[in-house]
């Protein structure tokens, strides 16, 4: 059922990044790695149906009903968003979509640019069950890495590499994976979401490497619940898979990556 959630605070962080918090009783359920899909029509009289499909976006962090985005403005959808102010209303559903599976393994948390943002809440999750864990974040420069902050919250093992170097190592996140699993007391598993290429990369190192992998897929999407086939990706066996119903987390080694 979608929840008309009243908007909290919608700030700009630098770049074209922003972070909306909502208060929203249903999202507060929700697990690392889901996501909302959000109605970003904007406020007008009449009220319009445009753009009619809602939007996804991965919760950022949650604290109690105070749910939060971290988000890119690449188009309509999210330049509306970007317009939205405190107290007005948004609807949303969600929790949706399958999470980051959590085990008991050490975990390396890696976000290229705004893949970072499904990586606060697994973050938060794994300092409260106390659990290893390094986050490495990736961005083109330091104007796309003003959210790092919001990591050392919960850990101070935070690694940043910008393409530019601006801001911590230069260079990509592929480059540092191995040096910084090493020093991690048992190999960790890795968990991760950015661009295609990123996801790629890692899941070559990790079929050489033999290491475990969950990564977060993004697809555009029209439903989001399973029933329309708009998010389909392929599998390895031949099969397809929702990515908003089946995902958007999956074990590395069930995608197809030839693609
Ligand atoms: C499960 C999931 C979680 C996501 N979480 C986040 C998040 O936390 N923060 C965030 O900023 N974005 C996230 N995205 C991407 C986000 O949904 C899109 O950027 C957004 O829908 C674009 O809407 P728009 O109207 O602004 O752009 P549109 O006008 O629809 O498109 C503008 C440009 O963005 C590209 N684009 C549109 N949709 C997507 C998409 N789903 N993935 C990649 N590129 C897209 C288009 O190809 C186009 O170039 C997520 C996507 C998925 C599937
Ligand atoms: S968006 Fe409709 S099935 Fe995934």
């Amino acid at each position: 059922m979608p929840e008309n959630v009243e908007i909290i605070q919608n700030k700009p962080l630098g770049g074209d990044y922003y972070r909306l918090t909502v208060s929203s009783q249903s999202l507060s359920r929700a697990t690392p790695g889901q996501f909302a899909h959000l109605l970003v029509q904007s406020q007008q009289e009449p009220p319009t149906w445009d753009p009619l499909l809602r939007r996804p976006l991965s919760i950022y962090d949650l604290e109690g009903d105070k749910a939060s985005f971290l988000y890119r403005t690449v188009g309509r959808g999210t330049k509306i968003l970007a317009r939205a102010k405190p107290g007005e209303k948004l609807d949303l559903l969600g929790p949706l979509g399958r999470g980051f599976q959590l085990g008991a393994a050490p975990t390396l948390l890696i976000g290229g640019g705004v893949g970072a943002a499904p990586m606060l809440f697994l973050a938060h999750t794994l300092h409260e069950r106390g659990q290893e864990f390094a986050v490495l974040l990736g961005a083109r420069s330091a104007q796309e890495l003003a959210h790092a902050g919001d990591f050392a919250k919960y850990t101070s093992a935070v690694f940043l590499v910008t393409d530019d170097g601006s801001l911590g190592r230069q260079g990509i996140v592929t480059d540092f994976v191995p040096e910084i699993i090493a020093q991690f007391s048992a190999i960790p598993k890795l968990c991760a979401c950015g661009p295609m290429p990123m996801l790629a990369a890692l899941a070559a190192l990790a079929a050489k490497e033999k290491l475990a992998l969950d990564v977060s897929l993004e697809a555009r999407m029209a439903c989001g619940v399973g029933a329309c086939l708009a998010c389909t990706c392929f599998l390895r066996d031949g099969n397809t898979a929702r990515v908003c119903a089946d995902g958007p987390v999956f074990p590395y080694e069930v995608l197809d990556w030839r693609g």
